[in-house]
């Protein structure tokens, strides 16, 4: 019983790698190495890494045959959402197209268990908060619809061909892992906390950074600024192991939201982000920027029901200590 991880070498691929290893859980890496990175994997024998594309169908089928395959946990994407309104070409190939070759040759092959990445993009403006599964979901850019497309698509192929899946709807993934060896690294970086923590780095090494732009604080929050839920990468891996044994136990397919309910401000971010690193982080104020939307947070109390997922990291303190103790790495 081996488990595939799409994209495992990932930012949140790598983290599920290295926590479900600790379980005990046979693994074998597949990935294209577009935006991940061979260093955040063990070298181990134990660990196959091999490098390939989802939508290679001959190479797939190859690897998921001679690792004896059961179950695949799909996180490989593209997922800069500003890149993917000047790329959608590129956002819809690699995410859903690939995707559906990567469904065909999982049938191909028998496999017809499956956990996917989703995200909390796919919602588009909240109508009520905190998002529960059953809010309507209208993605406001290419991103989320490739994502949302992917959900269709894994929902026809499990009334048709009697696939079993779990997709996660992850908000914020953020924090690194708790022996401080992995932590967020995206090539372009494009989220708040590695931002704010890298610009302290350079400031920490006589560099003069510019001041940290924030995008709008006239937005109707408490203090103007946007407003999200941060999701601590461990306790998204936790989630995966969770949805794993439920598709292993006959679960019947479903969809989960990873939040914890409840949001930080931007300026909330930094000023924890001054208190972890001790060091004052100057800001400038920019317009809004397009699409933008004000406050996002989702309900996790399906996944904690149906799953049993019970977040450790609660606290926007216990996830910046975690990341800045592999930023200042
Ligand atoms: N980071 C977040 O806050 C967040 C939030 C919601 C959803 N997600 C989703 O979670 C997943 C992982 O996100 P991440 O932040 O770790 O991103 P990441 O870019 O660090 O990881 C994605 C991995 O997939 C690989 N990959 C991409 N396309 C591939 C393909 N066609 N074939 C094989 N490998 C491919 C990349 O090389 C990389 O290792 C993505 O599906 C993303 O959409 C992330």
């Amino acid at each position: 019983m081996t488990i595939a991880v799409l994209g495992g070498a990932g930012y949140i691929g790598s983290h599920t790698v290295k926590y479900l290893r600790a379980a005990g859980i046979p693994l074998a890496v597949y990935d294209n190495f577009s935006t991940g990175f061979r260093e955040s994997l063990p070298d181990s024998p134990e660990l196959p890494v091999v490098s390939g594309d989802i939508g290679d169908a001959e190479r797939l089928a190859h690897f998921l045959r001679q690792h004896q395959i059961t179950a695949v946990l799909h996180l490989a994407a593209l997922s800069v959402v500003a890149e993917s309104f000047d790329n959608p070409r590129r956002y819809y190939h690699n995410n859903f197209v690939a995707t559906q070759t990567l469904l065909d040759t999982l049938l191909t092959c028998d496999i017809r268990q499956l956990v996917f990445s989703s995200t909390c993009a796919i919602y588009g403006k909240p109508r009520q908060l905190p998002l529960t599964e059953e809010h309507p979901c209208q993605p406001d850019s290419p991103y989320g619809c490739s994502k949302l497309a992917v959900e269709h698509l894994l929902a026809d192929y499990a009334r048709a061909y009697g696939l079993r899946y779990v997709s996660l709807r992850y908000f914020n993934a953020s924090g690194a892992d708790p022996d401080g060896e992995l932590g967020e690294r995206h090539q372009p970086e494009t989220h708040l906390i590695p931002l704010l923590l890298e610009r302290v780095r350079q400031q920490q090494n006589g560099l003069n950074p510019p001041p940290f732009t924030i995008f709008g604080d006239d937005y109707p929050t408490p203090d103007g600024t946007c407003i999200r839920d941060y999701v601590h990468v461990w306790d998204l891996a936790q989630a995966h192991q969770l949805a794993l044994d439920y598709v292993h136990a006959g679960g019947a397919s479903n969809i989960f939201n990873l939040g914890q309910g409840q949001g930080y401000s931007v300026r909330e971010v930094i000023q924890m982000a001054e208190a972890v690193t001790g060091e004052p982080i100057p800001v400038a104020i920019a317009p809004r920027r397009s699409g933008d939307t004000p406050v996002l947070y989702g309900s996790g109390a399906k996944a904690a029901e149906l799953l049993g997922w019970r977040p450790a990291y609660t606290d926007l303190h216990s996830i910046l200590t975690s990341a800045w103790r592999w930023h200042r790495q």
